[in-house]
């Protein structure tokens, strides 16, 4: 599995945003959003493209487009607070959702809804912010290469080690790109420093 943690100013701007308890829902859903941005840049830079003739107002040249079918699958339901960036930024996107959440217990995922768009030959952008204990993720992972996803990327907006190491021993083939990786879980498997509980901090719920 290969991690890129993208250290670009902009990011560690907007991650210090999310991770401080006084930003309230409102902005840091837009913190968010401008977050997968520039994480979104990093996550495409080796995007093939085809060649495409086109005509400027002065003459004919070169241009390009993506030559690949784009699937964003949303973890639900923190996942929904990278998908604006996502639909915005990538013409043509198709999107599936995994609905999972985890035993407040044992942090095992449980799935409770799952829907996606044509997976075959496509790559797959499985949007999913907080990497912790890695169960849900990987089992995101494991749904998409079951219906024929076979190059796949996480977007993350925070990492904890043992998501990391979990994802290199389920899935080496692929690929995280996150805004940070932090020192630890605490004992809920909520990830330190962190930021809290992504979802309740993008929708306000307690
Ligand atoms: N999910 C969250 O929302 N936050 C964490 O710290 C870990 C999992």
């Amino acid at each position: 599995m290969s991690l890129t943690v993208v250290d670009h100013p902009l990011t560690r701007h907007y991650l210090s945003t999310l991770r401080d308890e006084t930003t309230p829902p409102e902005k840091f859903r837009e913190t968010t959003r401008r977050l997968a941005y520039t994480l979104l840049m990093e996550a495409t830079s080796d995007l093939d493209l085809t060649e495409v003739p086109i005509t400027t107002p002065l003459e004919r040249t070169t241009g390009y487009k993506i030559g690949r079918n784009l699937v964003a699958v949303a973890v639900l339901r923190a996942g929904l607070g990278l998908l604006d960036a996502v639909i915005d930024l990538l013409p043509d996107v198709t999107v599936g959702y995994a609905g999972v959440q985890r035993d407040e217990e044992t942090a095992l995922p449980q799935e409770y809804y799952t829907k996606f768009p044509n997976l075959n030959d496509a790559r797959v952008v499985i949007l999913e912010p907080m990497l912790a204990t890695g169960g849900s993720l990987s089992w995101a992972v494991e749904k998409v290469k079951a219906n024929g996803a076979h190059e796949i990327l996480a977007l993350c907006v925070v990492a904890a080690p043992q998501g990391v190491a979990r994802m290199e021993k389920d899935h080496p083939d692929v690929r995280v790109v996150t805004a940070g990786l932090d020192r630890d879980l605490n004992d809920k498997y909520y990830i330190q420093p962190g930021l809290g509980d992504m979802g309740d901090r993008l929708f306000g719920t307690l």
